[in-house]
């Protein structure tokens, strides 16, 4: 017989043996306890209240809650009824398998400081968006995102990153990694960039699309040699990961090269030595589509980004997204709306660039010497290793003996081998506190390791 029981304020399902008296009673509820299901601190409900809903005599239920309380799986105190103890007694478990501990430092690239994520100035958006939106919001809606944070983000991106954007063009997303997924999904060639994210490639085939490498040197990505490419992804304003800015000439021969252009700007909003650079989207809108997400503002689990699409792809897209997740979570979407328009995303941003900037500045400083490159942009830095110098495993190794993660140039190669060797260094974590003595350990193992820094 099963119950569930509406008595303890919460909904709980608890299998009571059929005729079930004292014995299955203590039984679901202890096995209720250690599942975690009535977590400490909640309160039973009185013995007659609990007696009429499941038909056991309330002595029996008062017998139960005794015999729990005797063996500490439940508190009784005169005037507060029934609670579960604070602490359930140990419970035998064997850990399915183990998760490797987290480094003590942590320069590996890829997420930003997220203990500086704005939680007050987001909880305050969040009440205000959702204070004055009808019911209706809380239906299915459009494809393409909610229009309020569409608007919003028409308005900033044409402000902060020169983007041409209409909010009948934008489609809000699960960060960039799904809008990636959605347009590789209606191309059948795409070239990257060579090195990039390994992880994004195998997005991109999984997606049904074959990967073609775009080589990279100090003006950016080269053009396709391929003909057959149908679509380009490109990190126009930071290479990921050499962090170089494609140079304007390239820019525009990208832009004319016939394929749609997949503007990746996922940090474009941290440049420090000078204006960010605009988007290529600005120039050539009926060609590039530009995706920008949180992930480096906010914080990569919010999973919100944005495409600006040209007109032809506005239709084949949405359809995509409909038959992926129907549309992107409201209540976030709203609460970035807010935060734009209430300018609260703006001081963020700043105040972050301004925190990165410092942290990119002392960066330099301890590694003086060594070859630094992508330093003008971002939350990451490419340390070249000198030819004849040491390797990068050689590097990692020896970070890794000390507790520090670090990220390696090597796998971001399409094709392993032969290329140059190089350490990046992601300066967005850790907090504050520990970014000091995480460059100290990085300042060490390159000591050790090299005669540079
Ligand atoms: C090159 C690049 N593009 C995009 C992103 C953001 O991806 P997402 O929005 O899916 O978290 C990242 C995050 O690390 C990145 O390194």
């Amino acid at each position: 017989m099963a119950f569930d029981w509406a008595a303890f304020g919460v909904d709980l399902h608890l299998d009571l043996p059929a005729g079930g008296r004292r014995a299955g009673l203590e039984r679901a509820l202890r096995a209720a306890i250690r599942a975690g299901r009535l977590a400490p601190g909640s309160r039973l409900p009185a013995t007659r209240a609990l007696a009429a809903e499941t038909g056991v005599a309330r002595g029996t239920v008062a017998a139960a809650y005794d015999q729990l309380v005797a063996e500490g799986y439940l508190t009784a105190r005169t005037g507060s009824g029934t609670t579960v103890a604070p602490v359930p007694p140990p419970v035998a478990f064997t850990p399915a398998a183990t998760t490797p501990a987290p480094p003590r430092f942590d320069l590996r690239p890829g997420a930003p400081d997220v203990s500086a994520f704005p939680t007050t100035a987001w909880l305050r958006a969040s009440r205000r968006a959702l204070a004055r939106v009808p019911a209706a919001t809380f239906d299915y809606g459009d494809p393409r995102g909610h229009v309020a944070l569409r608007s919003a983000l028409a308005e900033y991106l044409g402000r902060a990153r020169g983007v041409l954007a209409h909010p009948d063009r934008i489609v809000v997303t699960s960060g960039y990694v799904q809008a990636l997924a959605l347009l590789a999904g209606l191309h059948r060639v795409v070239a990257m960039e060579d090195p990039g994210l390994a992880f994004h490639r195998a997005v991109v085939r999984r997606a049904g699309a074959r990967v073609v490498p775009l080589a990279v040197d100090e003006s950016g990505a080269r053009l396709p040699s391929a003909s057959d490419v149908d679509m380009v992804v490109l990190t126009p304003a930071h290479q990921y990961p050499t962090g170089v800015t494609l140079a304007p000439a390239r820019r525009r021969a990208f832009a004319d090269c016939g394929a749609l252009v997949v503007e990746d700007d996922y940090d474009g909003e941290f440049r420090y030595d000078r204006q960010p650079v605009g988007a290529v989207q600005g120039v050539a809108p009926e060609r590039v589509a530009y995706v920008g997400t949180a992930a480096k503002t906010l914080g990569p689990a919010l999973r919100l980004g944005w495409m600006v699409l040209p007109e032809r792809l506005v239709e084949p897209v949405v359809a995509a997204k409909r038959h992926t997740d129907y549309h992107t979570e409201v209540v976030g979407q709203l609460t970035l709306a807010e935060m734009i328009t209430s300018h609260a995303y703006d001081r963020h941003v700043r105040a972050a660039r301004a925190r990165y900037r410092a942290r990119r500045d002392l960066l330099l400083a301890r590694l003086r010497g060594a070859r630094v490159g992508g330093v003008a942009a971002g939350l990451h830095a490419l340390v070249e290793l000198p030819p004849g110098g040491p390797r990068e495993a050689d590097v990692l190794a020896e970070a890794a003996r000390r507790g520090l993660a670090l990220g390696d140039l090597g796998s971001h190669w399409h094709a392993p081998g032969g290329h140059p060797q190089g350490i990046i260094v992601g300066y967005g974590t850790p907090g504050e506190a520990r970014y000091p003595a995480a460059l100290d350990v990085l300042a060490r193992v390159l000591r050790a390791q090299t005669s540079v820094a």
